[in-house]
């Protein structure tokens, strides 16, 4: 392989193997806090196999809409998904690009009791991996636009939310975000439409397609979401057209202000000014980068994220949409950076504190974040 070449699947999956049976107790264990998750990303082949049936949808993959009748072919699919933004392939006619897979999956959501499992399934699993606290996504527009009522959606998050807090001890607080490839009228009217559910919605974020799709084109929606008392995000993926100028509007201007946070933003490590506006705003930056190096190079990727971090940027590592993304949730990621930005204990500890530090928690929920992390360190130190 040459030095810049993007890894294989077979590599990343050696990587992940290698991480698993290093059961490097640090990173499975240390209290985590996950601030990157688009619940719409955690829906694994099982969950689509079981909406699939229970709502009698029958499964296709690709343009040449092929048949997909067993779990296995649906596991296979999930395999085969192309790398992300606008991706197509030679065979792609049989295969998903990323943005197939991931609406594709919002067509199955059809009942209250679809959010739920969805949400549920994500709370489940990510206790497993001593998550504590997480604030997921999820896109309203992708639901309504086929006409499922915004309070179904919100009621099946809603039910899961509180048995997940209740039984797993996994707290959590949602980010509406709005597709930045359909128009700004339709998410100021989506806006309006989820503001009886504001007790449960602590901000507003910006994803989906961003080519040619500034986030200044949202700026009246950001200004009044923050007047209404909203937190301020937006996705800026890694190495997309005109990132450097994306990432400055967030940071600077977004919302009147700029945004308190950035997802992705990877690029920031290009350009010095960039690194300096984000460390003194002191925003926080979401990074997955299990998502990245399945089209970026690990040159490309870890020697940023560790730049980012030796800066001294709040950086929080999260899996993005673990389920499309080859099955990589935040623990993996978190391996991952571990391994390839050689990350100590006292760092691992870091991301996490950053990530108490920049979430949307209020002050007693982060002090006993906090307080939970301090006492991992002191009984991992005493060991
Ligand atoms: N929708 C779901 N995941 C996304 C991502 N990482 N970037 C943009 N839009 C998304
Ligand atoms: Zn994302």
């Amino acid at each position: 392989m040459s030095a810049e070449a993007v890894s294989t699947r077979e590599q990343r999956q050696e990587w992940k193997e290698r991480h698993i049976r290093s059961n490097d107790k640090f990173v499975t264990d240390i209290p985590k806090i996950e601030l990157h998750v688009h619940i719409e990303g955690t829906m694994t082949p099982e969950l689509r196999w079981k909406l699939a049936q229970r709502n009698k949808i029958p499964l296709t993959v690709g343009s040449e809409r092929v048949p997909l009748s067993t779990l296995a072919e649906i596991r296979e699919a999930y395999q085969n998904i192309r790398g992300r933004i606008g991706a197509t392939s030679a065979d792609g006619k049989r295969n998903m690009t990323f943005f197939e897979a991931y609406y594709g999956g919002f067509d199955l959501l059809q009942t209250e009791e679809d959010y739920f499992d969805l949400a549920m399934g994500y709370f489940e699993r990510v206790a497993e991996m001593n998550v504590r606290y997480c604030e997921p996504f999820f896109d309203p527009q992708g639901h309504t636009r086929r006409g499922i009522p915004i309070g179904m959606v919100l009621e099946g998050f809603k039910r899961a939310q509180i048995a997940a807090e209740h039984r797993l001890n996994v707290r959590s607080q949602w980010i509406m975000c709005m597709l930045r490839d359909m128009s700004p009228e339709s998410a100021m009217d989506q806006y309006e439409a989820a503001l009886p559910y504001k007790d449960m919605i602590v901000g507003l974020g910006l994803d989906s397609d961003e080519y040619e799709r500034p986030p200044s084109l949202f700026d009246d929606l950001f200004k009044r979401a923050r007047e209404d008392g909203f937190r301020l995000t937006s996705h800026c993926d890694f190495n997309q057209k005109d990132t450097h100028d994306h990432i400055r509007q967030v940071a600077e201007r977004l919302g009147g202000t700029g945004a308190e946070r950035i997802d992705h933003g990877m690029n920031v490590a290009d350009q010095e000014d960039l690194m300096e506006v984000v460390k003194s705003k002191d925003m926080g930056m979401t990074i997955c980068p299990c998502a990245y190096i399945r089209h970026a190079s690990e040159e490309a990727v870890f020697p940023r994220i560790r730049k980012l971090f030796d800066t001294g940027i709040k950086i929080a590592i999260a899996s993005d949409d673990p389920a499309y993304m080859e099955d990589n949730w935040v623990l993996h990621n978190l391996h991952m950076v571990r391994e390839k930005c050689s990350f100590k204990n006292k760092d691992m500890v870091q991301l996490q504190r950053n990530a108490v530090s920049i979430c949307w928690a209020g002050d007693e929920l982060k002090k006993e974040l906090l307080d939970d992390l301090n006492e991992f360190e002191m009984s991992f130190s005493s060991q």
